[in-house]
């Protein structure tokens, strides 16, 4: 073995992202910070240039307002998706064809389900491994108990993720300095069309989270209903589902107030899981999870890492070819499930308007 080669560090991955907004700046830089010695920042991209620059600057990374720039960067291993929900299918799909190591792209990865199987052909073609933004799925917490389960999803007969944060600004303003963030207009709660955009938005941007986790517990997952959906002001859900097999409670309030809790449950008869995660702008470590078993208890966590580390580490780990990339039928089946709780709640929402117009008239 050649002696100076024996001391050089391992080489670094290259990491591009497209789009420096919150979730850039207050998420996954901090997060990548702490890989330092795995994964490197090198090329930032916003289309508008200035955000570019000034995120770029604080990691020494390149800064571009351009797509192909950054795919042509050679420097660049692996592509994180970070843009409004709407460009992520189109830049999955350049990534992939840019024949980059590895993709990342932020939830939601598509907005329907023929962009999804387009992504997941050319994921397919290409052979390039694609991993959603799903954090919780990533989460040490999680992954522990998992591990420990054993036949337990075939039991569980009621899931609920209960879901009450600040607004996303306040998180992001502890997190980091952010350098733009759009005003929010006042939604008008008396038209139900902004009700329905309201609800679709929650299920896409924030219950969307859980969903997947929903899903693992949730083999007829291809037969769900919405008995009730309601809108929380100012912003959030409360969504009833059943399948067959399953009774399934979707909560979140984005409120005023100090305490944030995000959790996940599922019972069986004679056993119960509960996780509680550490809010996603908060470096806080894990989720904890305990899994009740008749009188016993037993608890996972809290690990070191959260779930967008865990994303990190999973792509560094697919980039350098040590592990098998997850199915595209898993991305598919995840993306498929949220959509349909999306509409669903949407129509649900409508029904009863339009039944409590009809009441009223
Ligand atoms: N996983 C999580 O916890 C989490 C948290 C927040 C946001 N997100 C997701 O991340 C994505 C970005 O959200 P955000 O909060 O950063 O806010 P955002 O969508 O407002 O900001 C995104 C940035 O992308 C830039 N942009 C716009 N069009 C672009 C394009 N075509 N190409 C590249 N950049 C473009 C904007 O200028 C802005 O700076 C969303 O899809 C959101 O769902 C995920």
């Amino acid at each position: 073995m050649n002696l100076s080669s024996r001391h050089e560090p391992a080489r670094r991955l290259g990491v591009g992202i497209l789009g420096a907004g919150p979730v850039t700046q207050a998420i996954h830089l901090p997060a990548l910070a702490r890989l330092r010695n795995i994964l490197e920042v090198r090329h930032i991209m916003d289309v508008d240039e200035s955000v570019a620059e000034s995120v770029a600057a604080r990691v020494g990374a390149a800064a571009s307002n351009s797509l192909d720039a950054l795919l042509a960067d050679p420097r660049v291993d692996i592509v994180a998706i970070c843009s409004p929900h709407q460009f992520h299918a189109e830049q999955v799909i350049a990534a992939c064809k840019a024949g980059k190591k590895a993709v990342l792209c932020e939830k939601p990865f598509a907005m329907n389900a023929e962009e999804a199987a387009r992504i997941s052909a050319v994921s397919a073609e290409t052979g390039v491994p694609i991993v959603v933004g799903a954090m919780h799925t990533f989460d040490p917490g999680w992954l522990a108990a998992e591990q420990a389960w054993g036949d337990f999803p075939e039991q569980v007969h009621t899931i609920r993720s209960s879901i009450v944060l600040p607004p996303n600004a306040r998180f992001e303003d502890f997190a980091t300095e952010i350098i733009t963030r759009p005003a929010a207009a006042q939604p008008d709660y008396s038209d139900i069309e902004v009700i329905k955009d309201m609800l679709r938005g929650g299920i896409m941007g924030l219950a969307i989270h859980d969903l997947p986790l929903v899903r693992r517990f949730t083999p007829d997952f291809d037969q769900i209903e919405v008995l009730q959906a309601r809108h929380v002001r100012p912003f959030g859900y409360v969504v009833s589902l059943r399948t067959p097999s399953r009774t399934i409670e979707l909560r979140a309030a984005m409120n005023d107030t100090w305490k944030p809790e995000w959790s996940f449950e599922a019972f069986s008869d004679d056993e119960a899981l509960r996780i509680d995660f550490t809010p996603s702008y908060v470096q806080a470590g894990s989720a904890v999870a305990t899994f009740t078993r008749g009188t016993v208890t037993t608890s996972f966590g809290p690990y070191d890492h959260n779930g967008y580390e865990g994303e990190w580490r999973e792509l560094a780990a697919l980039a350098a070819g040590a592990k098998q990339p997850p199915s595209a039928k898993t991305l598919i089946d995840d993306l498929t499930f949220a959509l349909d709780i999306a509409e669903a709640t949407a129509a649900r929402a409508d029904a009863d308007h339009a039944a409590r117009e009809g009441a009223s008239a």
